[in-house]
């Protein structure tokens, strides 16, 4: 366990500002250690992106507006022209640091217009300050109203699959998939949960097994490869997931290995479910414009410091994949649930947003 256990996980945040810097769990040195780290400068936020310190689409999505607020401090601006080139700067970097979860972009883009608004330097740091902070709180909300939303459709008794971490540690707090779990126990539901390992590296055991334990949720791990094995035996009522960018189409880009998860559950007749913000939607790009980011094959040939293949050889380690809508029984978002055909119902939650 790790070495801080006196707060209940709920009341951690992932990522906050406070005295003028960024906060965050460094999530690498989790289940072993509760390490928090404290930046000053956006290049170690865009670091921290980049090296996993932070993950998660709604959680990057506000530490890259959090690395924006640190930009406007460390800019020497005196005028708005200058101080709109110097957060320019650190928006590309920001934007650059993983190319996959659309909440990154949508965090930047906000915090860009904000500074648009005001002519005054100072106004223009303070209103990117005040909206990065609000953008923390809304994300809680948010994932709170998700979650009232989706424990509708589960019920008494069921025992719940899901795969990677969309957890509190996913987002500022609370949660998107796991949300929807919290809530589902908070309305008095006994649940149970499967969470998968997550290869290759295993948020599933490293972060939602320890969050979900930490909350006092019935949480058993498996292998990646004992999906079908669970599923087949009866072991599974239903699934749940979140979301890195959701297409207009309903298509869902989410963790390696999701696809396979839902194509599995469509065989046995399992509702599959996806949860997520409307910040994590992107009404216009098509599936093959999605970048899909590609990580080091020494996630894949390593466990950790231990090596467990051999030297030399071809790895292929795509971080997300693609699940298509005839394979997803319903979209929970903030603003209700949207269920097939899905081109019609997305449009109809940012009709009423
Ligand atoms: O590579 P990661 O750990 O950032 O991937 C995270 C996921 O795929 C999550 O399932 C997704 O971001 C939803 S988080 C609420």
């Amino acid at each position: 366990m790790p070495d801080q256990t006196s707060k209940t996980h709920s009341s951690l945040r992932t990522v906050e500002w406070k005295d003028n810097k960024v906060i965050m769990i460094d999530q690498t040195k989790l289940p072993n250690k509760l390490v928090f780290v404290e930046y000053s400068d956006y290049n170690q936020v865009a670091n921290a992106i980049k090296t996993l310190i932070v993950r998660g689409a709604p959680a990057i999505g506000v530490s890259g507006a959090f690395g924006l607020a640190l930009a406007s401090l460390q800019s020497n601006a005196f005028t708005k022209d200058e101080l709109l080139r110097d957060l320019e700067v650190a928006r590309k970097i920001l934007f650059e640091t993983r190319p996959t979860a659309v909440n990154l972009k949508w965090g930047l883009d906000k915090i860009m217009q904000v500074a648009l608004q005001h002519s005054d330097v100072n106004d223009i740091r303070n209103s990117i300050i005040e909206t990065a902070k609000k953008m923390a709180e809304e994300d809680v909300q948010i994932n709170m109203t998700m979650g009232r939303y989706g424990s509708d459709l589960f019920d008494n008794n069921d025992t719940i699959m899901t795969h990677c971490n969309a957890g509190a540690l996913a987002t500022v707090a609370y949660g998107t998939a796991l949300g929807v779990i919290r809530a589902t126990k908070e309305s008095g539901k006994k649940i149970k949960v499967i969470a998968t390992e997550t290869r290759p590296i295993q948020q599933g055991s490293r972060l939602t097994a320890f969050e979900l334990k930490h909350d006092g949720i019935d949480v058993s791990l498996i292998p990646d490869t004992a999906v079908g094995y669970t599923m087949a035996k009866g072991l599974v009522n239903k699934i749940i997931v979140g979301a890195d960018r959701i297409l207009r189409t309903g298509h869902v880009f989410n963790k390696i290995g999701t696809y396979q998860v839902a194509l599995i559950a469509k065989q046995h007749k399992i509702p599959f479910y996806v949860a997520a913000p409307l910040s994590t939607f992107d009404l216009r790009s098509n599936p093959e414009d999605v970048v899909i980011e590609q990580r080091n094959g020494s996630e894949v040939t390593g466990i950790g410091d231990k090596k467990t293949a051999p030297d030399g050889i071809h790895v292929i380690n795509p971080a997300f994949d693609m699940t298509p809508p005839d394979l997803i029984s319903g979209i929970i978002t903030e603003k209700g649930v949207a269920k097939a055909p899905y081109e019609e119902s997305i449009k109809k939650l940012f009709e009423a947003n």
